[in-house]
């Protein structure tokens, strides 16, 4: 075990980036609390990591999308006596198109699961992190948050959001020994492009836009644990995100009106 034993509480676990998470703090010995709405896969994947590290992993099959989801995740921490020292804020959806051509409890649901429900978990649980000494948080925003939005782009907005208040949720919490990073991650293999019908047109981008899952959260949590507020993956990303963020605001606007970029 490379550090302390802690307790991580992981959402969006049953796939993609959560799912290596999972994995990667599995493997430094910390027990784990599982989110997403498919149990049976937590459950396999529970079975899997308790028996492979010796660890307690317990799973939590939540709809982020409902307003107590928060709630009753701290219920069920407190009722387990399961102390959460590490939040990786991670499940999210998008939609390919503008949100005004999808229903209204879409719209709300993408709402709650990446901006009301990250926030609020990062509200219960930094507290009490803070009060303890000893904390880390990663939101995953994605490296969408640095370029220009594109019509009717829901996504954007959130994930600029997620950079935003996790930049500021820092500041507040490092003095206290709690390290909070935004993890922006470009185009990775998970199952995110298969969900929201974008696999097609994203299989047309070249492989070296690509990434895998568990590099992307290595990243995260080596930049969690030096301290770092943000975390950009890969050189190409770097380059990509340096590109964006430094263009004139017209520029911006215009670039974003001709594009099409989900992730
Ligand atoms: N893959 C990329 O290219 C990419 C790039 C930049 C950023 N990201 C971000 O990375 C994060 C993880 O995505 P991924 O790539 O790993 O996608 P993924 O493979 O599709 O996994 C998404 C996860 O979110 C969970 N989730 C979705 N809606 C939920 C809900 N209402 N309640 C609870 N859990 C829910 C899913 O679990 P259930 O379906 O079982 O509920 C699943 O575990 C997202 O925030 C995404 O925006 C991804």
């Amino acid at each position: 075990m490379a550090s302390e034993r802690r307790g991580a509480l992981i959402t969006g676990a049953s796939a993609g980036l959560g799912e290596a998470f999972a994995r990667l703090l599995a493997a430094e010995g910390h027990d784990l609390m599982l989110v997403a709405r498919r149990a049976e896969r937590l459950q396999k994947l529970a079975d899997e990591l308790a028996a492979a590290h010796g660890i307690r992993v317990l799973v939590c099959p939540a709809d982020l999308s409902k307003p107590s989801s928060a709630l009753y995740l701290q219920h069920q921490a407190e009722a387990q006596n399961f102390q959460v020292d590490i939040l990786i804020n991670n499940a999210g959806l998008a939609e390919p198109v503008s949100f005004l051509n999808y229903p209204a409890e879409d719209v709300r649901a993408m709402i709650e699961v990446m901006v009301t429900g990250l926030t609020e978990l990062s509200h219960r649980f930094g507290q009490g992190m803070a009060a303890r000494g000893w904390g880390r948080i990663i939101n995953v925003s994605s490296l969408a948050a640095f370029a220009p939005n594109s019509p009717g782009m829901l996504y954007t907005g959130i994930k600029s959001y997620v950079l935003n208040i996790s930049q500021a949720l820092d500041m507040q919490l490092k003095p206290s020994g709690v390290h909070v990073t935004a993890l922006c991650p470009g185009f990775t293999w998970t199952e995110f492009h298969d969900t929201q019908g974008t696999r097609e047109w994203a299989n047309q981008l070249p492989a070296f836009a690509w990434q895998d899952a568990p590099t992307v959260v290595k990243a995260g949590w080596d930049a969690v644990s030096r301290g770092e507020p943000v975390c950009i993956p890969g050189v190409v990303n770097k380059a990509v995100a340096s590109f964006t963020k430094h263009l004139p605001e017209r520029l911006r606007y215009l670039f974003g009106k001709r594009a099409r970029m989900v992730q």
